[in-house]
C-alpha cells in the first residue's frame, strides 16, 4: 500500500504511524488535539533518529520518514485516498463505534478498516460499519516500533481478501501478522492479563514485595520485564479495562480484578503515564 491514514496520536498512534512512514508508506493522521499532535511529531522524530542512529532504521535522516506524514484535524479530507485506516482511539466502546460507522460513508469501497482495539469487539464494530466485511482487528503491541507481532482479529463478517490485505500491510510495515479469532481479549491479553492480575494479588497478600515479584519474574521466567513494571508501562488503567471484558464476557471468575489494581485506579495512579502505578516516575 502506499497511503493509509491512522486516526489517534497516543502512544498507539505515533508508534503505528512511525512503523508506516519508516517503511515508506505515506500515512494521513487525524488528531483534533493540537497538543497531542506536537508532542506525536516531536516523538516520533526523536525516535526515527535513535533508530538511525543504533542501524535499526534504514534512512538517510528522519525527515524523509516525517515528510511522508500529513496532518489532519478533521475525518473527511483526510479518508478518502486511503488504502487502509487505523483506528487507535482511546478504549472506548462508544467512541468507536461512532467513529466506525462514519468512515462507512467517507472511504473507498475497497478500503481496509483496522481497528487496534484491545478490548472492543471487531464483528461488534463492523456491525456499525456500511460494509462489514472490510472491518478487521490490527492489534499492535507496545512500543510498537520494536514489538514484532500483530494479532489480525478476524470478524463474522470480515472477507478473506481483507485478511489477506492487512497481512500484506502487516508485513510491509516491517511485523510479523498472525490471524487470530474476535474472542475476548484476541490470544496476547488473554493470557497476559490473568498473569499480571496474579502478580497484583501476590502483592496484596504480601507473599513478596513489588521489587522481589518483579525479578523471581524476569529472571524465572525470562521475560523482559516484571508483571508490575509491565502493567505499570501499558498503564493500570487500561489493564483494569481488560480485566472487566474478560470477565463480563467470559463470565468466569478467574478473571476478576484484584481489589488492589480497582483501588490504585481509584486514586488516579496509572502508571508510568502518571508518574505513579506500582512504582514511582519521578
Ligand atoms: N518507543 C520506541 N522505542 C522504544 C521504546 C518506546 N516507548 N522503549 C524502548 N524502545 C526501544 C529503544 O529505543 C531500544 O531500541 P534500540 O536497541 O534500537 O536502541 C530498544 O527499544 C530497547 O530499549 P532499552 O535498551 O532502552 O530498554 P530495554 O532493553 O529494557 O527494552 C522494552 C525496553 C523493549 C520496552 C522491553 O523492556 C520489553 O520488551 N518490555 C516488554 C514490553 C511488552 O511486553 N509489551 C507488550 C505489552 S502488551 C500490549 O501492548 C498489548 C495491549 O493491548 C495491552
Amino acid at each position: 500500500m502506499q497511503q493509509i491514514a491512522v486516526i489517534g496520536a497516543g502512544t498507539m498512534g505515533r508508534g503505528i504511524i512511525e512503523t508506516a512512514v519508516v517503511h515508506g508508506i505515506s500515512v494521513s493522521v487525524i488528531e483534533p488535539d493540537a497538543e497531542q499532535r506536537q508532542r506525536a511529531v516531536t516523538a516520533i522524530e526523536k525516535s526515527i533518529a535513535r533508530g538511525i542512529q543504533r542501524g535499526r532504521v534504514d534512512l538517510p535522516s528522519p525527515a524523509t520518514a516525517m515528510e511522508r506524514i500529513i496532518w489532519h484535524t478533521e475525518l473527511a479530507p483526510a479518508v478518502g485516498d486511503a488504502e487502509a485506516i487505523i483506528e487507535a482511539v482511546p478504549e472506548q466502546q462508544s467512541l468507536k463505534i461512532d467513529l466506525f460507522t462514519q468512515l462507512g460513508t467517507l472511504c473507498r469501497p475497497d478500503v481496509v478498516l483496522a481497528s487496534n482495539t484491545s478490548s472492543v469487539s471487531i464483528t461488534f464494530l463492523a456491525a456499525s460499519a456500511e460494509h462489514p466485511q472490510r472491518v478487521i482487528g490490527m492489534h499492535f503491541f507496545n512500543p510498537v516500533p520494536i514489538m514484532q507481532p500483530v494479532e489480525v482479529v478476524r470478524g463474522v463478517e470480515t472477507s478473506s481478501e481483507t485478511i489477506e490485505r492487512t497481512f500484506r500491510l502487516a508485513e510491509q510495515m516491517g511485523k510479523q501478522p498472525f490471524a487470530v479469532q474476535d474472542s475476548p481479549g484476541f490470544v496476547v491479553n488473554r493470557v497476559l492479563m490473568p498473569l499480571i492480575n496474579e502478580a497484583i494479588f501476590a502483592l496484596q497478600e504480601n507473599i513478596a514485595d513489588r521489587a522481589t515479584i518483579d525479578a523471581l519474574m524476569k529472571l524465572g521466567c525470562n521475560h523482559p520485564m516484571g508483571p508490575l513494571e509491565l502493567a505499570d508501562f501499558i498503564g493500570l488503567d487500561v489493564c483494569l479495562s481488560i480485566l472487566h471484558v474478560l470477565h463480563r464476557e467470559l463470565g468466569d471468575p478467574k478473571f476478576r480484578p484484584c481489589p488492589l489494581l480497582t483501588r490504585t485506579v481509584a486514586a488516579g495512579h496509572l502508571g508510568r503515564k502518571t508518574g505513579r502505578g506500582f512504582y514511582e516516575y519521578p
